[in-house]
């Protein structure tokens, strides 16, 4: 593809006349400077843009709330009972559930996801009790893990099995996963990996990964947080066991807003998986008789606890809209390419000496985010504050990386032209 891009802004300006899906930038408020210019915001892997229509849908359940109050459970447009039912879709097709949107349900938050997903799949025993996860994992995860290990009466230290970039790189080989595999798959509960990983922005191979782990006799978790509206997904296809995310990040639902599990559907019915249990979960046409004796209902909505927070979910329909208005992820994932392999070429065209990029350069092991390490004597942090100065949003994760994540759904190549050259100056 490289050979493909040149240097000069008026290319990256044709590229966007070009873009197919540029009026999807129309859709989302872009913040603004104190001067009034639109910022550059490049950190839709930390918090996603506010879809325009958000208001129009969350104002609709404001107005059914004030009209029809308690009724509206069961009364009006989209009634409350059943809501979370219209996210299940759109959000299969997102992470590639295309078998039956019944292995996905929208609920709590990715921590809370993660821990009642281990509830049920994580039974260690002294032979088999180990957990995979990467070095430099998101602290949540790690905690969450530590966290279940000493619940069931193990050393976080002898369970959790993290795994190391080789000598001299920066992410994980799969060779490198497959190698723990062989040598200690026998002793390993479970692998939890994330889809991308949040500080480098690798994607991992996740259908691999997932083959031969369960040739080895591990249930597979994945951790979507970076990788849902990312990439394309096929979670059922490549057969993983459960996956968690959030939807604040690429799926702009709204700081803190709910999160998303995926349950596989040789799962969902299975009476020695039992979910930890919460009326929302139960059987729907006997929970109102409001009698004891939990009956799931099949499917990733058995793992429900509470009813859900509506507000939060009528903001993530009105971006799930815009995802399929879209057509889902393929042409969004067609664009990023581009768009981040534009990006990464200038970059190392222009600034090659002074920035290193620790995210892979192969573009089907990574998303949209680009992980930037200054090598200039100017402190990274500095840069980054510099950066900002110039109308650009992108964040910092200790201990010294810049993440830079051009989103297909609402940035420009013009945008990453521009971000280049800012780069250049606060070098
Ligand atoms: C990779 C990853 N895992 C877990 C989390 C925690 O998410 P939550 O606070 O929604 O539980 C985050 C949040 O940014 C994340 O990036």
């Amino acid at each position: 593809m490289n050979e493909l891009f040149q240097p000069g802004r008026d290319f990256a300006v044709a590229l966007d006349r070009g873009d197919p899906l540029a009026r999807f930038r129309d859709e989302f408020h872009i913040p603004r400077r104190e001067n009034g210019e639109e910022e550059i915001y490049f950190a839709g892997n930390s918090l996603g843009l506010v879809p325009k229509r958000a208001r129009k849908y969350v104002d609709a359940e404001l107005e059914k709330w004030g009209r029809h109050a308690v009724k509206a459970h069961f009364e009006g447009e989209n009634p409350w009972m059943p809501y979370h039912e219209l996210l299940a879709e759109p959000m299969a097709r997102l992470v590639g559930s295309s078998a039956s949107p019944s292995e996905v349900v929208t609920m709590n938050s990715l921590t809370v996801n993660l821990h009642l997903m281990m509830a049920s799949f994580y039974w260690p025993t002294r032979e088999r009790h180990r957990i995979l996860l990467e070095e430099h994992a998101f602290p949540s995860d790690d905690y969450a893990l530590e966290s279940q290990a000493v619940i069931h009466g193990f050393d976080p230290a002898e369970t959790l099995v993290r795994l190391r970039p080789g000598e001299g790189k920066h992410t994980i080989d799969t060779a490198d996963v497959a190698e723990v595999l062989e040598r200690e798959g026998r002793s390993i509960a479970l692998v939890l990996l994330p889809g991308v990983q949040y500080y480098t922005g690798q994607a991992f191979e996740i259908e691999t990964i997932t083959r031969l782990a369960h040739e080895k006799g591990c249930v597979v978790g994945f951790d979507l947080a970076h990788a849902a509206g990312n990439v394309v997904l096929r979670m059922h296809d490549w057969n993983v066991d459960f996956a968690v995310w959030c939807t604040y990040k690429y799926l702009n639902s709204g700081p803190g807003s709910v999160g998303g599990c995926f349950v596989h559907e040789r799962h969902g019915t299975q009476e020695d998986l039992p979910p930890l249990a919460g009326w929302w979960g139960h059987d729907k046409k006997s929970r109102f008789r409001m009698e004891p004796g939990f009956r799931p209902i099949p499917g990733a909505e058995g793992w429900q606890l509470s009813n859900p927070p509506i507000l939060s979910l009528a903001a993530i329909r009105a971006s799930l809209d815009v995802f399929m208005e879209a057509a889902g992820m393929e042409p969004l994932r067609e664009k990023s390419l581009r768009l981040t392999g534009y990006f990464e070429w200038l970059l190392a065209r222009e600034l090659g000496d002074s920035v290193e990029i620790l995210t892979p350069r192969d573009p089907r092991q990574r998303g949209c985010q680009l992980s930037l390490r200054v090598k200039s004597n100017v402190p990274g942090r500095t840069v980054l504050g510099r950066l900002e100065t110039y109308g650009v949003t992108c964040d910092w994760r200790e201990p010294d990386v810049i993440r830079a994540a051009p989103v297909p759904l609402y940035n420009r190549y013009e945008e990453v032209h521009r971000f280049v050259e800012i780069l250049r100056n606060a070098l």
